[in-house]
């Protein structure tokens, strides 16, 4: 969509890493579970975790709306002398090839009709990592999206997977660094 193009390309047009360069904690925390091979970071940003995901050996496609943002995931790349393939895409019309990935991750980025997408783009066995807020992050004032339809309801991942087999599930509110934030977050297996 053009207005979140122009919304990400302007917080990704500055020097700085708005997003950090350091990968998501849950994916850091979890990486020994994943499934080796090749994976799709949707809606990457600047790259960080497509990033870390390559410096891990996988063969990453990295796939966002902001031009801006995957210059800067290459930046990271290069930076870290690993390679990633990135791809200028608006995830409301992407598609994603039947059994092509190994893992596929989805962090910070709530498009409920992609889901069926990504179940499909998982080979038998392979892992989706999945984390975003949740409705009660609104009361925290610390930042994220503002509109409703960004936020997940109590044990909507455990839903939109539920014909996977659940590897790890929470939700709650925690500490990041000085922030806190109510997150749910999954792995689960495409059986
Ligand atoms: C909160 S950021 C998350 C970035 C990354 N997953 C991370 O954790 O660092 C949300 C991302 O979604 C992307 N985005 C928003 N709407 C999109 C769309 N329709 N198609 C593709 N990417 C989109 C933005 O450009 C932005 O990079």
């Amino acid at each position: 969509m053009k207005a979140d193009q122009k919304k990400w390309d302007k917080r990704f047009g500055r020097k700085e890493f708005a997003l950090g360069k350091e990968p998501n904690p849950f994916l850091k925390n979890h990486i020994h579970l994943l499934p080796k091979g090749r994976a799709l970071d949707v809606a990457t940003g600047e790259g960080r975790n497509a990033v870390f995901l390559a410096q891990n050996g996988f063969e990453v496609d990295a796939v966002d709306i902001s031009e801006k943002g995957l210059k800067k995931a290459r930046k990271l790349a290069r930076e870290k002398g690993v390679k990633i393939n990135t791809f200028l895409v608006d995830l409301d019309q992407f598609r994603i090839e039947k059994d092509r990935y190994d893992l596929i991750v989805n962090l910070y980025f709530l498009k409920r009709r992609l889901i069926p997408k990504i179940r499909n783009g998982l080979k038998k066995g392979g892992m989706v990592v999945f984390e975003t807020y949740l409705l009660e992050h609104r009361t925290l004032a610390t930042g994220g999206p503002k509109q409703a339809k960004y936020f997940l309801k109590p044990n909507e991942p455990l839903r939109l997977f539920k014909n996977f087999r659940i590897q790890f599930y929470r939700e709650g509110t925690f500490r990041e660094g000085r922030r806190r934030k109510a997150v749910a977050s999954l792995i689960a297996e495409k059986i």
